[in-house]
């Protein structure tokens, strides 16, 4: 029998590992066992390896040999979201990454199985997180300009489920929450899920109209105000010092409680304080680390006032009682031991350089973007439909979020978000490059 050809090995490997037959993290043969069980040369099985992790399913790691890939992405979180060709780009989910980050997890778990009463990793958090976890979370926010004790900081499960809790808490079915008109798809999942109203407050390239805001709060009982001082997902503003001062005045005069998202607040360390500092008695402040460490690590938290303190670990222990401990442990020694600010710096360097590239490869594109974000906001010559420019582009193997998931109002606008963080550095300008012709290529 002939040996099979490279291309049937490589086809037949990516079959099984897209069925999800091989699961992500298999350790697959080593080059030359893989040569003897195929009857291929050696050079033969290196280029099948090497193939296969350009197609984004397998990863050599140098010494330890060559293991099935997460197939990560917004198409693994949604199957819905499959794309008919070989993914090419992500720009669909802001997750960035440092290539050193899978050896410091090595180390980090090695460090911990080697430190004392690693058994207390076994035992039931209490809800928010073990005090002294809380007190390195709190002496963390401090370089987010929020000063608070360790009992003001309740540890969550990401900042989607620090959300979720105050939420619970600060809004019953059928109350009204303000948001931009175009906000983080997450809120509306929330609000869904709980039955609150969103009602959309008109905006620009700058901020919310906050006269619009104030007339929102007029007519209707506005019970919460979400918002996203700090490059706002998708737009990428970052509100002046005075628009947030009177947003903070907007909700003491309508009696409304601010829910401030600060999940990008580490990306702009000159933008002004947060709103928390503004109107504390009122705000709850929700944040995380899935885009300064890693969104599979999954710790966010919130500061809430005092008063709210109780019913949020009330409602944190109705929808996980406790955090996994391994996670807070391992999340607390990053920051204490400087990792974290580390990662930041590289992060806010790795947004800027990505955002000049974009700004290159779009220039003259009806683009928004803060040039400190992962984020860019395209909106799409009136030609274009948004769904009809997502599908080309996922035939390119190029994944983007269209506005559909952003708008609050019903009515989303024709532009796509494309999130940066993705690809590595080098080919993000290729990328964009392919992007921009697939558009070009739209009849008139
Ligand atoms: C504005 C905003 N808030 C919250 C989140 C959720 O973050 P986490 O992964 O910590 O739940 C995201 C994630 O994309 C986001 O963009």
């Amino acid at each position: 029998m002939r040996p099979p050809s490279y291309k049937a090995v490589v086809d037949e490997f990516a079959a099984t590992i897209r069925s999800g037959c091989l699961s992500p993290g298999t350790r697959l043969p080593t080059h030359r066992q893989l040569a003897a069980q195929r009857r291929i040369a050696l050079g033969t099985a290196t280029r099948v390896y090497a193939e296969l992790a350009a197609m984004g399913l397998v990863l050599g790691e140098p010494g330890r040999g060559t293991f099935v890939r997460e197939q990560a992405g917004f198409d693994g979180l949604e199957p819905s979201r499959n794309l008919p060709v070989r993914r090419t780009a992500d720009l669909s989910f802001a997750q960035p990454l440092a290539d050193e980050q899978p050896d410091q997890l090595r180390h980090a778990l090695r460090e911990l199985a080697n430190s004392g009463d690693i058994g207390s990793l076994l035992r039931q958090q209490p809800p928010g997180g073990r005090q002294h976890e809380r007190a390195v979370v709190a002496t963390h926010l401090l370089d987010r300009g929020i000063d608070t004790a360790p009992a003001g900081v309740l540890l969550t499960n990401g900042a989607q489920h620090a959300l979720d809790t105050v939420l619970r808490v600060v809004a019953r079915p059928g109350d009204v929450v303000a948001a931009d008109a175009l906000t983080y798809p997450g809120l509306r999942l929330l609000a869904a899920a709980h039955h609150l109203e969103l009602a959309p407050v008109a905006g620009g390239a700058a901020g919310p109209d906050l006269d619009a805001l104030d007339r929102l709060c007029r007519a209707r009982r506005v019970r919460v105000l979400y918002t996203i001082p700090t490059l706002h997902n998708p737009l990428g503003w970052v509100l002046d010092r005075a628009t947030r001062e009177r947003m903070a005045d907007l909700a003491r005069e309508h009696d409304v409680t601010i829910v401030e998202d600060g999940t990008y607040g580490f990306l702009d360390s000159s933008a002004p304080p947060p709103l928390q500092t503004f109107a504390p008695q009122r705000t709850c402040y929700v944040s995380g680390l899935s885009k300064s460490l890693a969104s599979g690590v999954r710790l966010g938290f919130a500061v809430v006032p005092e008063p709210l303190a109780k019913a949020c670990a009330a409602s944190l222990r109705a929808s996980t009682w406790g955090l996994p401990a391994l996670v807070s442990a391992l999340a607390t020694g990053w920051i204490a031991d400087g990792t974290l600010t580390r990662l930041e710096k590289r992060r806010r360097d790795d947004a800027r350089a990505r955002q000049i590239v974009a700004r290159t490869a779009l220039a003259d594109l009806d683009v928004t973007a803060h040039p400190a974000s992962y984020f860019s906001w395209l909106r799409l010559e009136p030609h274009l439909r948004r769904d009809r420019v997502a599908a080309a582009l996922a035939q390119e193997g190029i994944l983007v979020s269209t506005a559909d998931a952003f708008a609050t109002d019903g009515n989303p606008p024709q532009a796509l978000r494309l999130a940066l963080s993705e690809p590595p550095l080098e080919d993000l300008p290729a990328v964009l490059t392919r992007l921009r012709a697939v558009l070009e290529a739209f009849p008139l």
